[in-house]
């Protein structure tokens, strides 16, 4: 299993405030799988993805990430797997401004001590950038500022890859393309995919579907 996730729990807030988001949630992914997680807004997904992606930590439960179990860890270990074997698309890109599209697309691969100029330039083809390498996110559309938010989340060929709504703000056919490019780089290069979507179309594009609701997944 590339992913495992058993009986994850996670509330925010204290005391009364106390809100449980995630009350027991469990699944797995197999290398080179695809999942998308659906569910209501505020329902828990990004969340999830969080706590998958090891940027946050649970109350309780256990994230095995290739067999190692990662809850537990301290923030230095945490971060040292998430350069190496995790690569984030959130939905508002945090793309950095002051890098030019290359820098974006490097920069990960650099922090990770993976910089393979030779995967960026495919990449960069691939998503349909290469006449965009020297521009500043800025100076890109949205559907193009979200293909390099893609290209860097897999510059360093990591072995899963969450994206939060990586296609929430485009249009329908740049959204299709999106997500067409994401599945055929991560099949390429072997790597898992979890997916949260409110995108029905979307979801079925992917191997499976889980839903969250009540803090849990059916
Ligand atoms: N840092 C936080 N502090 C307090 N509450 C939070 C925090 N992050 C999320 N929440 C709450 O947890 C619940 C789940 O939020 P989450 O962002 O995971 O939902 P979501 O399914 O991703 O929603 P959306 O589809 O709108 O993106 C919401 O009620 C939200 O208000
Ligand atoms: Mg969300």
């Amino acid at each position: 299993m590339l992913i495992e996730v058993d009986g994850l729990e996670k509330a925010y807030g204290q005391g009364a405030e106390r809100q449980p988001v995630l009350r027991g949630v469990s699944l797995g992914l197999e290398p080179g799988a695809s999942l998308a997680v659906t569910g209501e807004s505020g329902s828990g997904k990004s969340t999830l993805l969080h706590l998958i992606g090891l940027l946050d930590t649970p109350d309780a439960g256990e994230i095995r990430l290739k067999g190692e179990t990662v809850t537990g860890l301290d923030d230095a270990g945490r971060a040292l797997r998430r350069r190496h074997q995790v690569g984030l698309v959130f939905q508002q890109f945090n793309l950095v401004p002051s890098l030019t599209v290359e820098g974006n697309l490097a920069l990960q691969a650099r922090l990770a001590g993976q910089h393979d100029a030779e995967w960026i330039d495919t990449l960069a083809d691939r998503l349909g950038l290469a006449a965009f390498r020297q521009r500043y996110p800025e100076q890109l559309s949205g559907g193009q500022q979200q293909r390099v938010a893609v290209g860097r989340a897999l510059a360093a060929r990591p072995a899963l890859l969450l994206a939060d709504e990586p296609t929430g703000n485009l249009d329908e056919e740049t959204s299709d393309q999106v997500l067409d490019l994401m599945l055929e780089l991560c099949a390429d290069a072997g790597a898992g995919l979890i997916m949260a979507t409110h995108s029905r179309i979307a979801a079925d594009r992917l191997s499976r579907r889980v839903h969250l609701t009540g803090g849990r997944l059916s």
